[in-house]
């Protein structure tokens, strides 16, 4: 996944009032005073690096409306966030937050002091901020270590998990801190994220749409198999539209798909039927003779793939239909863009989309490194009701999997002994 995203809201598109709000059952930092106390807030810096200087910080100004607040509250603010996957156990300048700090010294108009050595206590006045460095380096984080927790928890009197982009991990930073910290509560950008993603998923204005594209069926399944249970139409792009078409009985010549998974895709479809939706595949293609930026593409009905072609987006009229089921969409869940849109022969489908997206009344949410790209390629983010700062974590969510950073806040606003 491409750390880049953030949460993005349209104010004429607020997200629909749901019976279960996601994380209703949790405390929540902004009602809580701050006052001085020492607020140690989770946030998700992973954003990439080159050459030293952070080249996407769209995850830094997604984390900065948290900061700002506890600022204003005049609370003495410490930041914990991971960069990458770093060995644990020792300092590595490459993964080292300091060109994120500088990013967020900028942004805040602000000095952020980043502490090497934070474990054992660190000095923040009223108001300010500091940021602690990189908590992968620090051994047992990702195997969610109780001391480590522990000392994480010393270090305030607040904890915020405010990081929906590491809320499916189970480590010391995002949910053992949560069980031994004072007080535990959802940071706003958490909060928000999981609203809307509970909003366009547990009770949406209908039809719901999801569109899922990506390379392979396997990796996506469990998505598809929940989304199957839950929207009205399922769009499929990308290689999981090839594996659709070849279970319609197409020939996809030499185009990615997954012959293992044909019965998974049949099973899928008829699922959607048994609940009176649909399931939508391309009935024209742009294929080539190969995947490169100077490839020719040629428009085909689906039926006339050649041996030798390899599909590489939705032609024109499944595109078109496409557009249709957007129109009327009461809500869209969007996770992968439906051809290789980094080269513009290919993009049209997803240029579409995201069109339809722009222009229609639905309430939409996205994620993933690639959809927020393509989202931005066409120009459509500020469009978009939310998206999401969430790869993994975005995901699971639409999985419908528990992310255990969300169940630990909530288990402690139950006053749960918190020992699991
Ligand atoms: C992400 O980029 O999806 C999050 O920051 C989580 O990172 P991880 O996959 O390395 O845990």
């Amino acid at each position: 996944m491409r750390p880049d995203s953030h949460s993005v809201r349209r104010d004429d598109r607020a997200p629909p009032r749901v019976a279960r709000a996601g994380v209703a059952p949790v405390a929540r930092m902004t009602d809580l005073e701050l006052g001085a106390r020492r607020t140690l807030i989770r946030v998700d810096l992973n954003v990439p690096l080159d050459d030293g200087a952070v080249s996407s910080d769209r995850r830094i100004r997604a984390a900065l409306p948290t900061i700002r607040r506890a600022c204003v509250a005049r609370a003495r603010v410490i930041l914990l966030s991971h960069l990458g996957r770093p060995a644990e156990g020792r300092f590595d300048e490459r993964y080292s937050l300091k060109p994120v700090a500088r990013r967020l010294s900028e942004l805040l108009g602000r000095e952020v002091r980043v502490e090497r050595d934070w474990l054992g206590g660190v000095e923040v006045g009223e108001g300010e901020v500091v940021l602690c460095e990189n908590v992968r380096f620090e051994r047992g984080e990702s195997s969610n270590d109780e001391p480590l927790s522990r000392r994480m928890a010393a270090l305030c009197e607040v904890f915020v998990m405010d990081a929906f982009g590491a809320a499916h991990r189970a480590h010391a930073s995002t949910h053992g801190v949560a069980r031994f910290a004072p007080v535990a509560c959802a940071g706003p950008l958490l909060s928000a994220e999981i609203e809307a993603l509970s909003a366009a998923l547990d009770n949406p204005p209908r039809p719901l749409v999801a569109i899922v594209g990506g390379a392979k069926v396997s990796t996506k399944l469990a998505v598809l198999d929940n989304l199957c249970g839950i929207v009205d139409r399922l769009i499929v792009g990308g290689g999981i539209a090839n594996t659709f078409i070849a279970c319609a009985g197409h020939d996809v010549g030499k185009s990615l798909y997954e012959p293992a998974f044909l019965d998974e895709a049949r099973r899928l479809m008829a699922r959607m039927r048994a609940r009176g939706g649909t399931t939508p595949i391309p009935v024209d293609v742009v294929c080539a003779k190969r995947c490169a930026a100077d490839a020719e593409a040629a428009v085909k009905p689906v039926e006339e793939v050649a041996v030798d072609d390899v599909i590489l987006d939705l032609g024109p009229r499944s595109a078109a239909r496409l557009r249709g089921i957007l129109e009327e969409a009461g809500a869209v869940v969007w996770n992968g863009p439906l051809g290789v849109f980094e080269f513009d022969q290919f993009g049209e489908g997803t240029r579409v989309l995201c069109e339809a997206i722009a222009a229609g009344d639905a309430f939409s949410v996205a994620g993933g490194g690639d959809t927020v790209a393509a989202a931005e390629k066409y120009g459509i983010v500020e469009r978009i009701s939310c998206v999401s700062t969430g790869g993994g974590a975005f995901l699971e969510f639409i999985e419908g999997r528990k992310l255990p950073a969300v169940e630990i806040l909530k288990q402690r606003a139950r006053g749960d002994s918190t020992t699991t």
